[in-house]
């Protein structure tokens, strides 16, 4: 069994009524790649959200790293967030602080020194092919690159697991290619991604293992 990420029995009820996840149990390997599917409502985001800590499951246990929900501390959850980046349909860009400064923001609230900071997020940039619009604000990126700078965001600090949920879900085809591509560049590096979607034609195209999630349970 993997002691990478598990979900152990793990329920969600909202407001303690309102059943999201319904006893999810599955693991995931270091470096694998998962789909995560199922129709709106079913339960996605809620599952994700569980594993950054943005939720705490109602009931069960979730183990990633060294740690579980069970006994984790106030004090340890930024350090586990640390350990996941996310990738969001809508960026969650800071409006006001351009691309650079976006990128540099996470290394700096880890106390990186100057000269780091400036090294890694030019590097960053590069990789997401956007050096040229470091100083541009997110209202002057298009859909495309506002994700490739919420990409570079996510992996600054080289986490071992990207969550993404509906990362291409507001982009056309061809751009949402180029963020696939992208994604799978991290995999390669031997990133874990969880890749939420509802568009059953991607999961097609890859032959990832596929998590499917029905009115809150695994199926
Ligand atoms: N903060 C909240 N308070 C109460 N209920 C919530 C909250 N967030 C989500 N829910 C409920 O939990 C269920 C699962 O929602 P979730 O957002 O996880 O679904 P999803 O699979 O991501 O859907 P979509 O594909 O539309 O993004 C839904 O019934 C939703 O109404
Ligand atoms: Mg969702």
């Amino acid at each position: 069994m993997s002691d990478f990420l598990i979900f152990d029995n793990v329920v969600k009820l909202y407001s303690n009524r309102w059943l999201a996840l319904d006893r999810v149990s599955f693991s995931l390997d270091a470096g694998e790649f998962v789909f995560l599917v199922g129709p709106s409502g079913a339960g996605k985001s809620t599952l994700l959200k569980l594993i950054y800590l943005g939720e705490f499951p109602t009931y069960g246990e979730i183990r990633y790293l060294s740690w579980s929900t069970k006994t984790i501390t106030m004090d340890e959850i930024p350090l586990l967030r640390r350990k996941v980046g996310v990738i969001f349909q809508d960026f969650k860009l800071l409006q006001e602080k351009t691309a650079y400064e976006n990128i540099a923001f996470a290394l700096r609230a880890v106390g990186k020194s100057r000269k780091e900071i400036r090294r890694r997020t030019n590097e960053l940039l590069q990789s997401v092919g956007l050096s040229h619009k470091k100083d541009f604000y997110p209202p002057q990126l298009s859909g495309g690159e506002k994700q490739r700078i919420s990409i570079a965001r996510a992996i600054a600090l080289s986490p071992p697991l990207i969550l993404a949920d509906e990362p291409t879900g507001d982009l056309d085809p061809e751009t949402a290619g180029g963020i696939m591509e992208l994604i799978l560049n991290i995999h390669r590096q031997g990133t874990a991604v969880i890749l939420a979607t509802h568009n059953m034609d991607m999961l097609r195209d890859f032959d990832f293992r596929v998590l499917e999630l029905r009115e809150g349970k695994l199926v």
